[in-house]
């Protein structure tokens, strides 16, 4: 093996190493179709997506991911985490909108139109405050189930997020975004 050779063969290793020790996370450098770049938030989404493997996470469970820079919560929700997700009415909701990016317009907030799969079971959106940008907690608030399980709550200045990461109390304005995000194989989500 030429010396040449020798390197690329280390450094492919390297980054196999680099991957798997980083968990579940893979970096792509999936370029943003031109189509996309009429979307207003293009800009926003960059350039970049990453793959993440999810096939360990449990129902009740979740990941947080970095991407572009932001945390990702990406959760796998019990039965009784998207029932009552789910039996919220919209009126109730300080922040009536879905704000889900793979949905165009604005439709309403309900799970429905927030959650990754038509059962609900993923909820994938991002980890940052709408108030002023803190990372809210998981399993807490005032929203979570008993025995703290879902919902969010951002310590910085007391932002509730229920189940669905709707704003429910506090002084943020809005409901976690959803990213563009889809499932490209039956363990493996897409972000980006
Ligand atoms: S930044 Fe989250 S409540 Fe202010």
């Amino acid at each position: 093996m030429s010396h040449a050779e020798d390197h690329e063969g280390t450094r492919r290793d390297f980054l196999y190493y680099a991957t798997a020790g980083a968990g579940a996370v893979t970096a792509g450098a999936a370029v943003w179709p031109l189509v996309n770049q009429m979307n207003p938030s293009a800009d926003v989404q960059a350039l970049s997506s990453i793959r993440v493997d999810v096939g360990g996470v449990e129902p009740g469970t979740q990941l947080t991911v970095k991407w572009l820079g932001k945390p990702v919560f990406i959760r796998r929700r019990t039965e009784a985490e998207i029932e009552t997700a789910r039996a919220v009415e919209v009126s109730e909701l300080p922040d009536g909108i879905a704000r889900n990016e793979n949905i165009d317009g604005q439709v309403p907030a309900t799970d429905e139109n927030r959650a990754l799969d038509e059962a609900g079971e993923w909820l994938v959106q991002m980890g940052v405050c709408t108030h002023l940008g803190c990372v809210p907690i998981g399993n807490a608030g005032d929203y979570a189930l008993d025995g703290n399980i879902g919902g969010w709550f951002c310590p910085c200045h007391g932002s509730h997020y229920d189940l669905s990461g709707r704003i429910r109390k506090g002084p943020a304005p809005e409901n976690l975004p959803v990213p563009v995000a889809e499932f490209v194989d039956d363990a493996t989500i897409k972000l980006g």
